[in-house]
């Protein structure tokens, strides 16, 4: 078994997949880990649409290519370091549409309170992410697709009360990851009171 340390100092974006395809059994393991996620009053308001279909998983890659070309790059490139530019242009221009599955996983606004929503719903896609990981699986967890919400809720049929809230490609990476990069515990955290350093 995957020692968990190294998966969380190992998960990280992937952006281009190997064409291997994934088994529903090993799906299914990965949405588990993800329903094992905590939430507001244990209200559970997570549901995955696991698309493999080739043509609605171009769809999906396409409306984040439009959000990108319609001002996401714009207003990303000021910000991002020109490697992760890169990447996310990899990704949108062709990587994210090699993935074998693309996981869409929705709030349901029926259930609970919807300002806690995201807080209960972001757990399971970490789980998710975390598991995907665990499984030597690549994954992303991204939100450009979401710029076109309603045509993504069309395409799979969405009831009104769901509202989808992340799009997780997951395949084999096409090539290895390298280590995340993240700043120190030191430089985050405080001991006590704000100010007082770790
Ligand atoms: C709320 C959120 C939205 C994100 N949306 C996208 C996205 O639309 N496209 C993408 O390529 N990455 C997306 N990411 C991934 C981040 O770019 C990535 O987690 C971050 O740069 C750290 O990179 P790493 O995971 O490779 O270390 C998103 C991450 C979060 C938390």
């Amino acid at each position: 078994m995957a020692d968990f340390f190294e998966v969380v100092r190992s998960q990280r974006a992937c952006r281009a997949f190997a064409p291997e395809p994934l088994s529903d059994e090993l799906v299914e393991l990965l949405l588990e880990a993800a329903t094992h996620a905590p939430s507001a009053e244990n209200r559970q308001p997570w549901v995955f649409v696991v698309v493999r279909d080739e043509r609605r998983r171009a769809l999906i890659a396409e409306l984040a290519r439009r959000a990108w070309d319609g001002g996401g790059r714009a207003q990303a490139s000021g910000r991002l370091t020109s490697g992760l530019l890169a990447d996310v242009e990899g990704g949108i221009g062709g990587g994210f549409a090699t993935a074998p599955v693309v996981v869409v996983v929705c709030g349901d606004t029926g259930l609970g309170d919807g300002r806690v929503l995201p807080a209960s719903v972001f757990p399971a896609v970490q789980n998710l992410l975390l598991a995907a990981t665990a499984s030597g699986l690549g994954s992303a967890l991204t939100t450009l697709p979401l710029a076109f919400s309603d045509e993504l809720s069309q395409a799979l049929g969405l009831p009104d009360a769901l509202r989808p809230m992340a799009v997780v490609p997951l395949g084999r990476p096409a090539r290895p990851l390298r280590s995340p990069r993240r700043q120190p515990v030191s430089a985050k955290a405080h001991r006590e009171r704000y100010g007082a350093g770790w």
